[in-house]
């Protein structure tokens, strides 16, 4: 059975309990596979699981989607026990935000980048409430998914510019058996836009599958995106995957990441590129 923490009260009491070694998984809820896979992972590098569940309103812009992101919670309990999860911590709004929190977190320059660009302020909401659950839950080891790669980022670089006492673990994307990217928000998709949603995962293969330059990778997965009806391309881009700046001709590796619209969801998607081969 996992024990359920909604208080800071009732988090510390368990949290004193726990023996050994703890790792926590920061999520939103609305678990999929791909938390599933996180939660898997965390039991392979800690005695014991944390999970915390909680639509963090802080990274999420008046224009977005808090009030109708999806909140199935006795699902998302169920898989936590199936897979053996000590504890989740699963506060309220207020519970989390006390009060307004007047210091916050700051992604500096890399917030503001490909994700941060379109979602002004996300990631310093991200990284706050992230600061927050580590003080909260004070775990050995925290795991992040590299479907959200420039999150995965800026909180390896939070950790090391902060000095927090916690060890950053990442898993690998899961995607469906068609190749869409897990993620909560696919649930938006009506059946049509999620033929659509194809293109993303496409173009990260056509991507991937390209023997050149940065100019031919980018070009070859724009191409797949453009040519898919119902998707609105945001941005195409190979970074380096620590610091998310663009990659140069010297490069022999990146990250290929690209986000799209299709219909009022925004999604995103990435993989590994090899660059240079065959011009
Ligand atoms: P959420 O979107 O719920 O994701 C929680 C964790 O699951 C993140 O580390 C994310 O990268 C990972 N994840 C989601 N989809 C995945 C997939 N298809 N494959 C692998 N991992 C996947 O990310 C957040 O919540 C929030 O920003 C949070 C970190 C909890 C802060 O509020």
């Amino acid at each position: 059975m996992t024990e359920i923490a909604h208080t800071r009260a009732e988090l510390a009491t368990a949290r004193a309990r726990l023996q050994g070694s703890v790792a926590l998984v920061p999520t939103m809820g609305a678990l999929h596979e791909g938390h599933r896979s996180l939660l898997r992972h965390a039991r392979d590098v800690a005695d014991t699981v944390v999970v915390s569940i909680f639509v963090n309103p802080l990274q999420f812009s008046a224009s977005e989607d808090l009030d109708r992101y999806p909140r199935p919670l006795v699902a998302d309990l169920a898989m936590c026990a199936d897979e053996g999860v000590a504890l989740a911590f699963v506060p309220s709004r207020v519970e989390m935000y006390q009060r307004e929190p007047v210091v916050r977190v700051c992604a500096g320059p890399m917030g503001e980048l490909f994700e941060g660009a379109s979602r002004p302020g996300h990631f310093d909401g991200v990284l706050t409430v992230v600061a927050k659950l580590f003080g909260l839950v004070r775990p050995d080891v925290a795991l992040f998914g590299r479907k959200d790669a420039q999150q995965l980022a800026l909180i390896r670089r939070m950790v090391a510019d902060l000095e927090l006492p916690v060890r950053i673990e990442a898993a690998p994307l899961i995607r469906d058996a068609d190749g869409l990217a897990l993620s909560s928000r696919n649930k938006y998709l009506s059946a049509g836009e999620r033929e659509s949603a194809l293109a993303l995962s496409k173009a990260v293969a056509a991507g991937a599958a390209v023997r050149g330059g940065v100019e031919h990778i980018v070009a070859a997965a724009r191409h797949v995106l453009d040519e898919q009806g119902g998707v609105e391309t945001d941005y195409v881009a190979v970074v380096d995957p620590d610091t998310f700046d663009e990659v140069g001709p010297s490069s022999s590796s990146g990250l290929l990441v690209l986000a799209a619209r299709v219909g009022a969801t925004r999604l995103i998607d990435n993989g590994c590129v090899t660059l240079g081969g065959l011009q």
